[in-house]
């Protein structure tokens, strides 16, 4: 039996491509071991997003270089600085085996046997654009022991947002078809899950057969599901029939993650974005009519090229006055190939030392708002899906509300239980109390061993 280990950056788009790996690799008798250093086959399973997050993989090969060097581990790179590298790759890291793509995945097996009977160093980047794609069908049992999971029902990316590499990196949008994606929604209820995220790179505009919003009806109607949730959307193409869903179906959960960027519409111009702030304001006020309590959460670029202080204080003003329940915000990153890489000389880039200044300020006011929300809390009893065991605390239990706000606290339910938590402390990012009530059991028996969650911390952050 031989050993691999998967260093996975990025988003759950490549959560979910390291499961896919996982499968693949289980099929040519690798088993995963937690530690790179007793690994034959190490893969970093890579996110370009933000110059940060390619330097973090880089930083990452240099220490698993020295695993090859002592017991001849093989080592690939695979995700989105592969598919942007590609060759060039190879060449810039010369003890590097083999360098994949994500449309490249089921040819894992083949991949390895190369590098391995034939001593070749391996390049598969190739793009599927097109509905030949064949979307990996998740393997229940990965999953199992598990309480919530992802689904993919869409790859790609038809947007043209002027900061973005995605498009570079994972192709033309392409949605799977919507049986399927029931299909093995089903095959997840039935190994116990209790909820599932469907995701893709903008999953408003998916075409698999029936809207997105009829998706997520029909998924939630799938027997064992009770909470479905969704990421990622753009705000254009937020439809007034999704808008209704949360109307109507209590189990499509209270939140809704809408990248603003930011708050200025000469810079939402310039990125592209194809909306103005009254319009995306306009959007989240028909979402909380629709389900009042939604949590709203939201993506931002600060310093962005040609971004003046005024133009920032519109994002600090929005931020006020749409009181985000999080903000995940960054500093931008040119990135190749980019429209606002190729310009930024023309728009003026934002020094470094404003940029983290901005960034600074914008946290802070969001820190205050996101505990103010998780205050409120204090003495209420919330309804929590139990995920497993806490990993910040191994004597507490952890699963999160409706919302989406992560709990640790005192309890006996197992994973895949739903109980009242009462709220004793807050901080911004998480709640703590103690179980008074189970709801619901699991559906299956419990794992001899609970899974310590949350499993995946973003490693690109
Ligand atoms: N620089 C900084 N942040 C970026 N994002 C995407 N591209 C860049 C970039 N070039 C952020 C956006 C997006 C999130 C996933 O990452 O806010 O919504
Ligand atoms: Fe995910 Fe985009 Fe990063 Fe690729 S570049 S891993 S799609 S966030």
């Amino acid at each position: 039996m031989k050993r691999y280990f998967i260093h996975t950056f990025g988003c759950q788009m490549n959560v979910n491509d390291s499961l896919r790996m996982s499968e693949a690799l289980s099929t040519m008798s690798y088993v995963p071991t937690p530690e790179p250093e007793n690994a034959d086959l190490i893969i970093l399973n890579t996110c370009s997003i933000r110059e940060k997050a390619e330097d973090k993989m880089l930083s990452a090969l240099g220490r698993y270089r020295a695993v090859k060097a002592s017991r001849g581990a093989i080592l690939g790179v695979g995700g989105c600085v592969a598919q942007q590298e590609k060759d060039k790759l190879l060449k810039k890291v010369p003890y590097l085996d083999f360098v994949f793509g994500p449309d490249n995945i089921a040819k894992l097996p083949e991949v390895i046997r190369r590098v391995q009977e034939e001593r070749e160093r391996v390049v598969e980047t190739a793009f599927v654009d097109s509905e030949e794609y064949v979307f990996p069908r998740a393997d229940a049992e990965t999953s199992r022991g598990k309480v919530t999971e992802f689904v993919t029902v869409m790859k790609g990316c038809d947007n043209v947002c002027s900061f973005c590499v995605v498009p570079h990196t994972r192709g033309r949008e392409v949605s799977r078809a919507f049986p399927e994606v029931l299909l093995e929604v089903a095959d997840l209820a039935r190994v116990g899950l209790r909820e599932v995220t469907l995701i893709g790179q903008n999953v408003n505009s998916y075409q698999g057969g029936i809207s997105f919003a009829q998706l997520l009806l029909r998924t939630a109607e799938v027997p064992g599901i009770e909470r479905v949730r969704f990421t990622t959307s753009h705000p254009h193409d937020l439809s007034d029939e999704l808008i209704e869903a949360f109307r109507t179906q209590p189990k499509i959960a209270p939140h809704f993650h809408l990248p603003v960027q930011c708050g200025s519409d000469r810079i939402l111009k310039m990125m592209r974005r194809d909306y103005t702030v009254v319009q995306y304001l306009e959007r989240l006020e028909k979402l909380r009519a629709a389900r009042p309590g939604i949590a709203i959460t939201t993506d931002i670029i600060v310093g962005f090229p040609g971004e003046t202080e005024e133009e920032f204080e519109m994002t600090l003003q929005l931020t006020e006055q749409v009181r985000y329940d999080n903000q995940f915000s960054f500093v931008y990153s040119p990135r190749p190939k980019t429209g606002a890489a190729l310009r930024e000389k023309d728009w003026g880039p934002v020094p470094h030392e404003v940029k983290v200044a901005r960034l600074e300020r914008l946290q802070k006011v969001q820190r205050r708002i996101s505990g103010e929300y998780t205050q409120a809390q204090v003495g209420l009893d919330v309804e929590v899906m139990v995920e497993g065991r806490s990993r910040y605390d191994a004597t507490k239990r952890f699963g999160r509300t409706p919302e989406n706000r992560t709990v640790n606290f005192d309890g006996d339910a197992p994973a895949g239980s739903f109980v009242k938590v009462h709220i004793e402390r807050a901080t911004p990012n998480q709640l703590q109390g103690k179980q008074v009530a189970v709801l619901m059991e699991p559906t299956v028996a419990p794992p001899p061993v609970e899974l310590t969650v949350p499993l995946h911390v973003p490693a690109e952050a």
